[in-house]
């Protein structure tokens, strides 16, 4: 049985190459991409080169959910402060 990878950014420059790689050396492939810098056509492609159908995810990584939660309140904070600070 071929082991099944999880491939983060897939859809970008190097890890779309990486992916080719990996499914021509026989492994399984889940791509995980939340598409901010590249675009699903990638996944067309993919399936044309390699004549396979690609398993994307259109998903944010924990990490950058995390950062975007962390912005969220800081930038309301600051609105809050500058709310207050015009009273
Ligand atoms: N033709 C070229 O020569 C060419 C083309 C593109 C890039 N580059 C270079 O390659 C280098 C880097 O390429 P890369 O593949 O690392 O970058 P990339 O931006 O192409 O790929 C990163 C991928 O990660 C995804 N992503 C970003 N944040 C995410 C998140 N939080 N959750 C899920 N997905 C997320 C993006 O949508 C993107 O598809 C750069 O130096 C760039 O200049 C060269």
């Amino acid at each position: 049985m071929s082991q099944t990878l999880l491939l983060t950014g897939a859809t970008g420059y190097i890890a779309s190459h990486t992916w080719v790689a990996l499914l021509n050396a026989g492994y399984k492939v889940i791509g995980l991409d939340n598409l901010c810098n590249s675009s699903r056509v990638v996944v067309d492609r993919l399936a044309a080169i390699t004549g396979q159908t690609p398993h994307l995810s259109k998903a944010m990584s924990a990490t950058a959910r995390c950062w975007t939660a962390c912005s969220r309140s800081t930038a309301s904070l600051a609105r809050s402060i500058s709310r207050r600070s015009r009273r």
